[in-house]
């Protein structure tokens, strides 16, 4: 069962989940938390670093593993996932560098650095708490319908309507990117997602009720044990 949280607006949204966030480093200091990028984790990442000020919670401990990566695009790319996270959240906190996790992009040697990620973040215990946004297309992380509900990290195609959503038109858009699988996702001990705007009624709504499949990899969160969705009034109305 998906817990819900119905929240009045965006910025509630975020400020409720950013909460979660600070009271599970409450009880583990040294928690591994698994980050996302996308539009929505903006006023996400600034209610988290706006409310950690003032509650003055340290993150030194904090071990921090995201999603994914567009295939090609490395650290100093406007346009990556990295470059995304410093912008927003890395440079505003006291994270020590080297508990920041993140898939290389520019890897000669995708199977191998999929690979390094899984064991890295075995070896940090697991993801304690998962971050996640849904697609329009009900996506999670770059697991796009079709995915597997046992797939790992990999290399994954992506599709044009997610390279449009992203990018605004296919011109340079990456192709490919790499993902966490959904099994690694379900993995985590914990679930957050975080959805607002007319835009991803449908995606919320068929994923807390609709068939759980691969069509929609969002539904296989249902057959998590602890899973949060906040949204706002927009997502959950009919
Ligand atoms: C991106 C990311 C997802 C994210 C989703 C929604 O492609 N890979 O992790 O949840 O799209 O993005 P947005 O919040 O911009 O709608």
């Amino acid at each position: 069962m998906i817990e819900v949280i119905r929240k009045k607006n965006k910025k509630k949204v975020a400020e409720e989940a950013a909460k979660i966030v600070l009271q599970e480093i409450k009880k583990k200091q040294n928690l591994v938390l698994g980050l996302a990028t996308g539009r929505t984790m903006i006023p996400f990442y600034n209610a988290l670093v706006k409310l950690k000020k003032n509650e003055k919670i340290s993150f030194t401990n904090v071990r921090t593993f995201n999603l994914d990566e567009y295939v090609g695009l490395g650290e100093k790319d406007k346009k990556s996932f990295r470059h995304f996270m410093e912008e927003y959240f890395f440079s505003k906190v006291d994270l020590k560098k080297e508990n920041i996790n993140f898939l290389d992009g520019k890897t000669k040697n995708f199977k191998k650095e999929c690979l390094r990620y899984e064991n890295k973040i075995k070896k940090s215990g697991g993801i304690d708490l998962q971050i996640l946004g849904i697609g329009r297309n009900r996506h999670i992380a770059f697991n796009e319908p079709g995915s597997s509900i046992k797939s790992r990290t990999r290399k994954v195609r992506l599709p044009e309507e997610t390279r449009k959503v992203n990018f605004g038109s296919l011109k340079n858009a990456p192709k490919f990117a790499l993902t966490v699988g959904i099994s690694t996702i379900l993995n985590s001990r914990k679930i957050l997602l975080l959805a607002f705007g007319k835009e991803k009624k449908k995606a919320v709504q068929n994923s807390l009720q609709g068939k759980i499949s691969s069509k929609m990899p969002a539904s296989f969160l249902r057959l998590h044990k602890n899973v949060i969705f906040v949204v706002d009034e927009t997502v959950m109305n009919n």
